[in-house]
């Protein structure tokens, strides 16, 4: 498939990210999503982004801010994805949203349309019955920063058909990424598993066995990651962890999903993470 321009629904954290990536690659977006307001502020992330690239990657290409601006169509009108080749969905973490979203994109997009859902952790089989075509909607988890991430978790949902899952697969061959194909359950095998990593270790702040540099520490010198999980939370959004944890927990019926206390308390206060400044740590330059 040619993607002469790609629908990106929900401009938030990694919507934005993705679109900075697409625009990298010479592809133009079509950027939907709630309010004028947030769409400047994605605007101004991806311009931000594209000036930062050739900073933090030898590889990407280098794309000056007028051929970034001519790239990008920004809109709050959904009817306005209908040249689309293909769209990238990245709404709130919330089923009702998201079922709003399928269900509304099916009266404006052509039947041959696919239907990238980028999601943390709600299933993509229960995503695709949201619309008459679940053949055409796969799952991708993306890890942010979107453009500098080398690998994606693609997810093949109970009626995806090879042709979407095909089509997906050379989107990111253009996008030089390694894709790698799961079966579709909550939380795929990424957030499946970092989730709990990421919640017990807010649980051990809470209970004040250790600091969050404390925490991070162990986990990036002691096993050799490069992120610890409450750094991991924050760059992610302190929301969307509370919103798939509280996902996984409704999927599985497991109390081992339970969302920390804490966690949810900083939600509550604002403190999301990098978003907004404040979360498991603070980030002045916010
Ligand atoms: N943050 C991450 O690192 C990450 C990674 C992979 C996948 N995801 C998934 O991507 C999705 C978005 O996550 P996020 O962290 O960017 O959240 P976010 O809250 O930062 O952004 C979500 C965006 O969706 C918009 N939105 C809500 N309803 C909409 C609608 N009806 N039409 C258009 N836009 C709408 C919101 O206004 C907001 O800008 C979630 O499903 C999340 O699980 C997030």
């Amino acid at each position: 498939m040619e993607f002469r321009q790609i629908g990106v629904l929900g401009a938030g954290n990694i919507g934005s990210g993705v679109v900075t990536d697409l625009v990298l690659h010479g592809i133009s977006v079509v950027v939907v999503d709630v309010s004028e307001e947030i769409l400047h502020r994605a605007q101004a992330d991806v311009l931000k982004n594209i000036r930062l690239a050739p900073l933090l990657s030898k590889t990407l290409p280098r794309v000056t801010k007028e051929e970034a601006g001519t790239r990008m169509v920004l809109t709050t009108d959904l009817k306005d994805l209908a040249s689309c080749d293909f769209i990238i969905e990245n709404v709130t973490e919330n089923w009702e949203i998201k079922q709003q979203v399928y269900e509304n994109l099916e009266r404006v997009m052509r039947p041959e349309v696919c239907f990238g859902a980028n999601t943390s952790c709600i299933s993509i089989t229960q995503i695709g019955s949201a619309t008459k075509r679940p053949a055409n909607v796969v799952g991708m988890h993306l890890m942010n920063p979107v453009y500098l991430k080398p690998t994606v978790e693609v997810i093949r949902g109970f009626h995806t058909s090879d042709r979407t899952l095909d089509i997906l697969l050379q989107l990111f061959s253009r996008l030089n990424k390694e894709a790698i194909v799961v079966e579709d359950m909550p939380g795929f095998v990424s957030n499946r598993i970092s989730h709990l990593f990421m919640n017990e270790a807010a649980f051990v702040l809470q209970d004040q066995v250790a600091t969050a540099e404390q925490v991070d520490t162990i986990f990036k010198k002691c096993f050799g990651h490069k992120m610890g999980p409450l750094e991991t939370a924050d760059l992610i959004g302190l929301d969307t962890v509370m919103r798939s944890l509280d996902v996984l927990y409704e999927s599985f019926q497991d109390p081992k999903y339970r969302c920390c206390t804490l966690l949810r308390k900083f939600v509550h206060a604002g403190h999301l993470g990098r978003k907004t400044g404040k979360g498991f740590y603070v980030y002045p330059e916010v």
